[in-house]
């Protein structure tokens, strides 16, 4: 073939291509070839970013909207979700979890609805609010971690002369992307307004290694309304005093660490939130590690670091960071360092994708 009449054959050849791509436009379809990378990377590549949100500024921002913003029906909540800066103005934290800051005042109610999506809440400080679920009143209380599976009621109130707020994780987003949310409206008022200690679902099963006999079908979601921090305080204590006689008893050197699981099965207290708690020694480090899925850490206690990819982030009481998936993490605590934490892991494992590696590492 002459040379002119290949120039001539390409030349072709780009008109057919671009007409080819047009068609493909025109019947809603896109080649793999001209976007294998996005598709399909090396390893992920999250469009979620690592982010700090300070708690000396998201409280005073609660507390304005509780100034302002009424909660009632309609509204439902005043909740203030915490919006990934990598997610496009969505107020997501990562591409599967939600969580927000949420504000009851002195006297107010939340009225009760219900939601097939999976809800959780963990106090930082403050009390005197109740959290009503299925009927059952919940105390809530700093360090307690509180439940509400997918599709139970939940009302909460505060019978305080004081403001309370706490922090709420859900998996609104999965939720979102699948397709799966339902929600119907319940009481305008919560249907038991008793202010318990302890909820009925802890006096049935909160007493350790001992199940009841009428309650020996397992269940998707935890029983547990509330796990008290008197108990997971006491765990983390203990696991410290056992590695200081020498026993085995912490996941690493000086890091102590809890899961939060439903007694029914050991596993995670609902399908699609893992939840956990951590606490490491004065002056440790705990050694890097990045884990497919997202997760959330908020600091209960304490004052450290975070190494979230190449950036240290001071932290302090309440401060509230996400750790998208694969981005390397490390924990470095200044005085003895508390910190709550959730995550997707239930789906991740479930569907077979989990992967962790740690500094040193062969993948
Ligand atoms: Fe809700």
């Amino acid at each position: 073939m002459q040379s002119s009449e290949r120039a001539s054959s390409n030349e072709q050849d780009d008109v057919d291509l671009k007409q080819l791509y047009a068609d493909f436009e025109a019947q809603n379809l896109m080649p793999l070839w001209t976007q294998t990378n996005d598709l399909m990377p090396f390893h992920p590549r999250p469009m979620a970013v690592p982010h700090v949100w300070k708690w000396s500024t998201l409280y005073p921002l609660a507390q304005r909207s509780g100034d302002l913003v009424p909660v009632g029906r309609g509204g439902e909540r005043r909740a203030i979700g915490l919006a990934n800066p990598g997610l496009g103005g969505r107020a997501y934290i990562s591409p599967t979890l939600w969580a927000a800051i949420q504000y009851l005042g002195p006297k107010e109610t939340a009225p009760e609805h219900r939601h097939a999506q999976n809800a959780f809440r963990f106090v930082v400080e403050g009390e005197g609010v109740w959290t009503v679920v299925n009927g059952d009143p919940v105390r809530m209380s700093r360090g307690d971690f509180l439940l509400t599976p997918g599709w139970h009621f939940h009302g909460h109130h505060n019978e305080t002369d004081h403001p309370m707020a706490w922090i709420d994780g859900l998996d609104i987003p999965f939720s979102y992307q699948n397709d799966v949310g339902f929600f119907e409206f319940g009481s305008e008022r919560v249907t038991d307004y008793a202010t318990p200690a302890f909820s009925r679902s802890e006096r049935l099963w909160c007493h350790p290694g001992l199940r009841p006999l009428s309650g020996l079908q397992d269940t998707v979601s935890s029983p547990i309304g509330a796990y008290r921090w008197e108990f997971t305080d006491r765990a983390l204590t203990e696991q410290l005093l056992l590695e200081e006689e020498g026993q085995p008893a912490t996941v690493e050197q000086g890091h102590a660490a809890i899961r939060y699981v439903n007694p029914t099965t050991g596993s995670d207290v609902m399908a699609t939130i893992r939840a956990e708690f951590h606490r490491i020694r004065e002056g440790v480090q705990t050694p890097g590690r990045r884990e497919v899925g997202s997760s959330v850490f908020q600091v209960f206690d304490g004052r450290g670091a975070v190494q979230l990819g190449d950036t240290l982030h001071k932290l302090e009481k309440g401060d509230i960071f996400v750790v998208p998936s694969w981005i390397r993490w490390s924990l470095q605590a200044e005085t003895q360092f508390d910190l709550f934490r959730f995550s997707d892991a239930p789906i991740m494992e479930r569907l077979n994708f989990a992967r962790t590696q740690v500094d040193g590492d062969v993948l």
